[in-house]
This record gives C-alpha cells, sequence and structure tokens, in this order.
C-alpha cells in the first residue's frame, strides 16, 4: 500500500483489535507521534471518557469524538493515529476520514477473540455489562462501516502483535 511521508496513518477497529498497541510500536518505527483519539478527548476536556459517558451521555462523548477526529486529521504533522472503536459510527466522521491525508487501516478481529481481550477499562463503560453481547452486537453494525473507510485490511485472529505490525507496516 505504501504511506506518503505528509499522509496520516489510522488505525481503525473494535476495542480490544490492539489499535493503541500497534499504533505505538509503528509510530516508533515511523519516527512519528501517536495520537490516541480518547486521550485527546480527556486532555481537551479535563474528565475521564467513563466520566463523561456518566454525566453527559454517550452522544455528548460522540461529539467530542468527532472533534477529536477532526483536529486530529488536521493536524500537519504526520502522525499515527489511533482512532476509537466508535469514530465510524458518525457518518460526518467516516467523510472525514475518506478526504484526509490519510492512509486508513482497519484492524479487524473477531468477536471471539475480542472478548478474551477488551476488558472494561476505565475508558469503556460500554462493556461494564455484558461485553461478549456487546462485542458480538459492535461487530454486526460496524464491520460494514470499517469496511467502508478503510484502505487496508489487517486481519488480527491467529497473528502476534509483531505480526500484525509487520502487516501494518506493508
Ligand atoms: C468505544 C471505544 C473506546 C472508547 C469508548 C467507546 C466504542 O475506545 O472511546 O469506550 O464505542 O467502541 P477504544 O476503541 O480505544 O477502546
Amino acid at each position: 500500500m505504501g504511506i506518503a511521508s505528509d499522509q496520516h496513518l489510522v488505525l481503525v477497529g473494535l476495542m480490544g483489535s490492539g489499535k493503541t498497541t500497534v499504533a505505538r510500536i509503528v509510530a516508533d518505527r515511523l519516527g512519528r507521534r501517536v495520537v490516541d483519539s480518547d486521550a485527546l478527548i480527556e486532555s481537551a476536556t479535563g474528565r475521564t471518557v467513563r466520566q463523561i459517558f456518566v454525566d453527559d451521555g454517550e452522544e455528548a462523548f460522540r461529539s467530542l469524538e468527532s472533534a477529536a477526529l477532526v483536529d486530529a486529521l488536521a493536524s500537519p504533522v504526520p502522525a499515527v493515529i489511533a482512532a476509537a472503536g466508535g469514530v465510524v459510527l458518525r457518518e460526518e466522521n467516516r467523510a472525514a476520514l475518506k478526504k484526509a491525508n490519510a492512509k486508513i487501516v482497519w484492524l479487524c478481529a473477531t468477536p471471539a477473540l475480542l472478548v478474551g481481550r477488551a476488558t472494561s477499562a476505565g475508558h469503556r463503560p460500554l462493556l461494564d455489562d455484558d461485553p461478549a453481547a456487546t462485542l458480538q452486537q459492535m461487530h454486526e453494525t460496524r464491520d460494514a462501516l470499517y469496511r467502508e473507510v478503510a484502505d487496508a485490511i489487517v486481519l488480527v485472529d491467529h497473528r502476534t502483535v509483531g505480526e500484525v505490525v509487520e502487516a501494518v507496516m506493508r
């Protein structure tokens, strides 16, 4: 696929697909900054993702997420962007991803793999109740959306982190 030196590399995929881990390693290899959309939201608001969900609800979080994505893509310094799992839900975000000077890679994993990996960490309130059912449902509703924005798809199941990194680099 190849990436131009002025292009962002954006990783998309469900929670637990390895976006953050892979983004860090790839950014290191490319000598780039890594940008995490959840971290951007937390530093812009001074609140945690969980607090925002609890106090203001998911839609308010989604609006902050859209703003963070636009900000990250607007930076002239090419970065590796780990976009939070829900970023493809809004049409405006998918449009922003498609028109950005960026290569979008979907880290595609089966729900069975994700259930073992995506814990209901602090920033994942949506996984508090029934992670298996939630991830299965997210897989069903979102896979077409990830596919819609992706320039390349990297399958994650049965691969080590190193193998996923190599595939992303290719
Ligand atoms: C979400 C994914 C999370 C976080 C929030 C919602 C989602 O980010 O933004 O809990 O809807 O998929 P990660 O994909 O980085 O875990």
